[in-house]
């Protein structure tokens, strides 16, 4: 939530780097931006915009360019997106500027006793941070000192990664950071902060990780650490193994679509990383142990994720024999279940640092409980604070509406699922042939990715001008009910439930008139007869249906058909024609797909 970049350098090229990281962390807020730069002569300028990136670029001129600087684009939690509340903030004297990522939590309290005479320009919670830096400047503390006090009185409920610039000290960067995500890039003449690597790629591959409490002081060519208890420290840089192009759109009009047609290739992957030639499974036997030896599972996340968690409870119960229980990140936390004797945490993040996920993390390490994270970018906060990680595999996903995400981790909590049953000697795990299985599986996806055309048409048909939907289904189509129903309303804004279609005919279908788009997932043979009687009732009252099934479940007049898979599995292959229609529905609205609207992809606020 809200992406932070800065560079301090040798070249005046500061404007292009800061304006390269934000398009790259555009995902992470998108409703408007700004970049603070300073050249060697002490030259400042400050640019800032309502709208986006682009918007941004539109407002530079040649004149504005330096060799450091600081910039931010902004997801809205304190005051309207607007020009003014943009970030960077400054100080009432205009020498500290300011970018921030996070909220603050007591700035109320801090404005109230320290700044009473101060006039501010922006209903943020980030400028009072920078008052307050010249607060304690102007009683004689340095720079650095004047940062540190400032951190000291921010209360521990805030998050923050910080940013800070002094114009009488152009060429030198400030950086802290607490539970908000932040890394120092490293270069050979250079050196800058973001809060992720994809941002700076293009500029290094070498990055070192801050932690909570970290203060930084950066210049061209030195970095000074201190951590939270005021040690100097050395931390070695990682070096991040990706390349810059990888995510890049290519030919694709958007992301979304493109991530959508990458999914099964994504299982290829996933299949290679884990499996060894003989269909044996490669993970960690520490991580199978800790939890084969758990009574129960409790998998905690949130959005798209959360759902790839209710599909996970159903893996690991039927492959595992291990209760599990899935939570909502942020209901969890604040409101945490009686615990069985023996619990085993699996955060499930794409991004790895949603931060009510890392809220329950950090008790569940209070209370010594082992955990596992499953999620996309290795070195992430929620992979570096669980004390086991398993990746997805699935390359940048920048669409903020998950698509390959949710199908790695699928896939990788049924690789996880089956070894742990066959640990166990479970039949079902035994049977259950996750090589094949995921070929299979792979090749289901790509007939309907290749049938992306009649799903185009089918969403022009139905879903272009309602104001409504719904997803219903039984059991494991259930779970991909919900995550479709959230697919289609958070691109395409048309208000979708996902239903368990038993439960309709207890209330909901009262809101079912004319016209209403019904679409029904039917792959579980155990439920398809049911879920059919549903269809029908749903039909008498007007709702205009379209089934998505299984060949094997297949009546004439079935609108989707989806090659037979495993049916533990068939929530990998049913999704893909939804997240098409979802695809197609906010496209043909002329909406901005890849950045809905009042989302983000990172949300690394409570
Ligand atoms: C945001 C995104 C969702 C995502 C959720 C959890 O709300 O818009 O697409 O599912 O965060 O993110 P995570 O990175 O933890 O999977």
């Amino acid at each position: 939530m809200c992406g932070i970049v800065g560079i301090t350098g040798k070249n005046d090229n500061a404007v292009a780097v800061l304006i390269n990281g934000l398009e790259k962390l555009e995902y992470r807020g998108y409703d408007s931006a700004g970049i603070f730069v300073t050249d060697s002569q002490g030259q400042a300028n400050l640019v800032k915009v309502k709208g986006r990136i682009a918007d941004l670029k539109d407002k530079l001129t040649p004149d504005i360019k330096g060799n450091t600087g600081i910039g931010h684009t902004r997801w809205a939690t304190h005051g309207v997106p607007s020009e003014n509340n943009a970030h960077p903030h400054y100080s009432e004297n205009g020498r500290f500027f300011l970018v921030h990522n996070g909220v603050i939590g007591n700035f109320k309290e801090l404005k109230d006793k320290y700044l009473a005479d101060v006039k501010f320009v922006s209903e943020t919670d980030t400028e009072v941070v920078v008052q307050l830096v010249e607060h304690f400047s102007n009683e004689g503390l340095t720079t650095k000192e004047a940062f540190k006090k400032t951190l000291s009185v921010i209360d521990a409920s805030s998050s923050y990664a910080f940013l800070l610039m002094d114009k009488n000290e152009p060429g030198t960067l400030y950086a802290a950071k607490s539970k908000s995500p932040l890394l120092i890039a490293v270069g050979p003449d250079f050196n800058g902060v973001c809060s992720d690597a994809m941002a700076m790629l293009k500029e290094t591959h070498d990055f070192i990780e801050l932690t909570d409490g970290d203060v930084v002081v950066l210049t061209a060519s030195s970095i000074d650490i201190e951590d939270k208890d005021g040690n100097h420290v050395d931390r070695k840089p990682f070096h991040v193994d990706q390349d810059a192009s990888a995510s890049e759109k290519g030919a694709y009009e958007h992301y979304m679509l493109k991530e959508i047609d990458e999914q099964p290739a994504v299982m290829r992957k996933i299949a290679s990383a884990y499996l060894n030639e003989d269909g044996s499974i490669n993970i960690d036997d520490a991580l199978l142990k800790a939890m084969n030896q758990s009574d129960r599972l409790y998998i905690v996340a949130a959005g798209t994720s959360y759902h790839a968690g209710l599909v996970g409870h159903e893996l690991f119960e039927k492959l595992a024999h291990i209760p599990t229980e899935v939570h909502v990140a942020s209901e969890f936390g604040y409101n945490m279940p009686l615990l069985s004797e023996k619990p085993f945490f699996i955060f499930l993040s794409q991004s790895g640092e949603t931060a009510d996920s890392r809220q329950v993390l950090v008790q569940v390490n209070e209370l010594n409980y082992p955990s596992l994270t499953i999620t996309n970018v290795a070195n992430s906060t929620l992979s570096r604070e669980a004390d086991y990680t398993l990746l997805l595999h699935a390359g940048p996903e920048i669409a903020v509406a998950s698509t390959k995400a949710y199908t790695a981790q699928i896939a990788v909590e049924a690789v996880l699922a089956k070894r742990l049953g066959e640990i166990k000697g479970i039949k079902e795990a035994a049977q259950f042939d996750i090589k094949a299985d995921l070929t299979t599986v792979a090749n289901a996806m790509q007939t309907m990715v290749d049938e992306k055309h009649d799903i185009e048409a089918l969403a022009k048909q139905n879903l272009n001008t309602t104001r409504n939907a719904f997803y219903i289904g039984r059991a494991i189509d259930y779970d991909t009910a919900i995550e479709a129903a959230l697919k289609l309303k958070e691109v395409s804004y048309v208000q979708t439930e996902g239903f368990a279609s038993g439960e309709l005919k207890h209330g909901t279908i009262a809101l079912i008139e004319e016209g209403t788009p019904v679409i029904a997932i039917i792959t579980d043979p155990k439920t398809a007869a049911h879920t059919r009687s549903n269809v029908q009732e749903v039909i008498a009252r007007g709702a205009n249906v379209i089934i998505i099934t299984s060949e094997s479940l297949a009546q004439p007049g079935d609108q989707i058909v989806l090659p037979d898979v495993n049916p533990l599995l068939t929530p990998l292959v049913s999704i893909v024609p939804a997240q098409l229609l979802a695809y197609y529905t906010s496209k043909q609205r002329g909406y901005d797909v890849d950045k809905p609207r009042n989302l983000a992809k990172s949300v690394t606020v409570e």
